[in-house]
């Protein structure tokens, strides 16, 4: 039984639906080591540097980090990395069937190249709306943020303007 799970994402920001992950995912797990990635298919708005700041900073106003741990990823696979780790399971959380048809293949794939499990975690049906992209425009266009993400995130979008 793994006492490690990883959890990646773009974290683009991280969102109050991706603590909610993160929080349940302590339930079955002893510790979590969330990982930002490069997702191909998307420009990110934040640096990773900014990426990792914005979650440690989330984790620390939940009192979490002392069961979680911030890291980044530049290059290579993530299963590759989640191996050297010691992790035997990544999760992914799903808000829609949307989510599932996206996240189906690469959890076969990594499962293929490395024997890594994905488990997968429904959101919260309170947070089914609630993205990084939506997030990031509402927040070019000045819109109230405070419902869907950490101060943390709230300072990072002033600092960065
Ligand atoms: O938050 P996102 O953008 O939905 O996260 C997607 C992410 C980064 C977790 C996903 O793209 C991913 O798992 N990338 C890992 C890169 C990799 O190892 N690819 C090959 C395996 S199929």
């Amino acid at each position: 039984m793994s006492k490690l799970a990883v959890y990646p994402g773009s974290f683009d920001p991280i969102t109050l639906g991706h603590l909610d992950i993160i929080e349940r995912s302590l339930e079955v797990f002893e510790h979590l080591q969330v990982v930002v990635v490069h997702n191909p298919g998307k420009e990110p708005f934040f640096t990773p540097a900014q990426r990792v700041q914005m979650v440690t900073e989330s984790l620390a106003e939940r009192n979490l980090l002392s069961r979680v741990t911030v890291s980044s990823l530049d290059s290579g696979l993530l299963t590759t990395y989640a191996k050297k780790l010691g992790a035997t399971v990544m999760i992914k959380g799903f808000r829609t069937g949307v989510d599932i048809e996206y996240e189906l293949p690469m959890a076969r794939v990594n499962r293929d190249l490395t024997g890594i499990e994905t488990v997968f975690l429904p959101s919260d049906p309170g947070n089914t709306h609630i993205s990084s992209s939506l997030v990031k425009q509402v927040a070019a266009l000045d819109g109230e943020i405070s419902k869907y993400v950490t101060a943390s995130v709230i300072r990072a979008f002033k600092t960065k303007g």
